[in-house]
C-alpha cells in the first residue's frame, strides 16, 4: 500500500502526569499520585496518530533547543514522523502541560506553550511545498491563529483538504472557517463555538449545522464513546462509537484526528474513515498518555475486525 502524504502543522509538548483518584479542587493537595513523563502536545500527538495509522507524516513545529525538545524529536523519528520542518528555538523552552489523570480516565490539563507560542507564518511557508503536494493538512489551536490560518491559505489555495481539530477551543474568524474542509470539534469546543450545550442528539446537529453555517463544508462532532456526528448540507449521520475500559482519556481526540487524516487520505469514504478513527481513539484511551498511547495500523484493523 503506497502511504498517503499527510502534514500537521502544530504544537510539541512534554506532558508531566500525575494519576491521582479524582481531580484536585482548587486550594486542594492530593496525595497517593503516581508521576510519568510522556510524548505530547496536540500537533505532535496528531502526527504521531497518523503515522502510526499508516500515513506518510510531515509535522511542522517549533521546539526549545533543550532536553525536552531533543526527547521528542527523538520520539518522532521513532516513530517515522518528518522532522525536516521541525524548528528549535534558541529563546524558547519547549512546551510543557501538567497534566492529572483520574482513575475514570478524565483528565485535566494546564499548558505553557513556550516555543509553540512562536511558530510564525514563516515556519510554515518553508513547507509550503510539502503542504501543497500532500493529502491533507491537519491544524490544531495550541500554536498562533495567525500561522494556522497561513497552513491552511496554503493548502486551501492547492486543493488539499484542510482538518482542523479546534481544540483549545478559542473564537475563530470566518476567514479561517471558509478555508476549512472539515472541522472536528468535541461537545466542549462545539459549545464554546456556538453557544449550544452539546447533550443530546437533538443538541449535537443544533450546534453542528450553526458550525455548517459558517463555511465549514463537513463539522464531526466528536461525542466522547458515543462515536462522532458528521455533518453536511446534505444530512447528519451519527457514526457508533466503540465501549471500553478507559484508563486515560488524554489525547483521544488527537489520535482520532490523526487516523482520520489518513483514512481520508487513503480515499476511504466518510462513514467508514470516522469508524477507523473511533477505532483508533478508543484503543488510545486504554493506555496511559498521549503519543504512547496511539495504536498502530494492525492494532486499528484487528480491533475493527473484532467488533465488526
Ligand atoms: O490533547 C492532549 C494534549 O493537550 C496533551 O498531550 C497536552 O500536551 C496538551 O497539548
Amino acid at each position: 500500500m503506497k502511504k498517503s502524504s499527510i502534514v500537521v502543522v502544530g504544537s510539541s509538548n512534554t506532558d508531566m502526569i500525575i494519576q491521582v483518584a479524582r481531580i484536585p479542587k482548587p486550594g486542594e493537595t492530593l496525595l497517593g499520585g503516581k508521576f510519568l513523563t510522556a510524548a505530547g502536545g496536540k500537533g505532535a500527538n496528531q502526527a504521531v496518530s497518523a503515522a502510526l495509522a499508516g500515513g506518510n507524516v510531515t509535522l511542522v513545529a517549533r521546539l526549545g533547543k533543550d532536553m525536552f525538545g531533543d526527547q521528542a524529536v527523538a520520539g518522532f523519528q521513532r516513530n517515522g514522523v518528518c522532522v525536516d520542518y521541525v524548528v528549535r528555538d534558541k529563546t524558547a523552552p519547549s512546551g510543557v502541560a501538567l497534566i492529572f489523570v483520574a482513575k475514570d480516565g478524565e483528565n485535566s490539563i494546564a499548558v505553557a506553550g513556550g516555543a509553540n507560542g512562536k511558530q510564525a507564518p514563516a515556519d510554515v511557508k518553508k513547507a509550503a511545498k510539502t503542504i501543497r503536494t500532500a493529502a491533507a493538512l491537519v491544524v490544531q489551536l495550541e500554536t498562533p491563529l495567525e500561522t494556522v490560518q497561513a497552513a491552511a491559505e496554503i493548502a486551501a489555495k492547492a486543493g488539499v483538504p484542510v482538518i482542523l481539530n479546534p481544540a483549545p477551543a478559542q473564537p475563530l474568524p470566518s476567514s479561517l472557517l471558509k478555508l476549512v474542509s472539515i472541522l472536528t470539534p468535541n461537545e466542549t469546543e462545539a459549545e464554546w463555538l456556538t453557544g449550544i450545550k452539546v447533550t443530546n442528539d437533538r443538541t449535537a446537529a443544533k450546534a453542528a449545522d450553526k458550525l455548517l453555517a459558517r463555511g465549514v463544508k463537513t463539522v464531526i462532532l466528536t461525542l466522547g464513546s458515543r462515536g462522532a456526528l458528521i455533518a453536511e448540507a446534505s444530512g447528519h449521520q451519527l457514526v457508533a462509537g466503540f465501549k471500553v475500559k478507559a484508563v486515560d482519556t488524554t489525547a483521544a481526540g488527537d489520535t482520532f484526528n490523526g487516523a482520520l487524516a489518513v483514512a481520508l487520505a487513503e480515499g476511504k469514504a466518510l462513514v467508514g474513515a470516522v469508524r477507523f478513527a473511533n477505532a483508533a481513539a478508543a484503543l488510545s484511551v486504554t493506555k496511559i498518555g498521549a503519543q504512547t498511547s496511539a495504536p498502530r495500523r494492525k492494532e486499528i484493523e484487528r480491533f475493527l475486525q473484532d467488533n465488526a
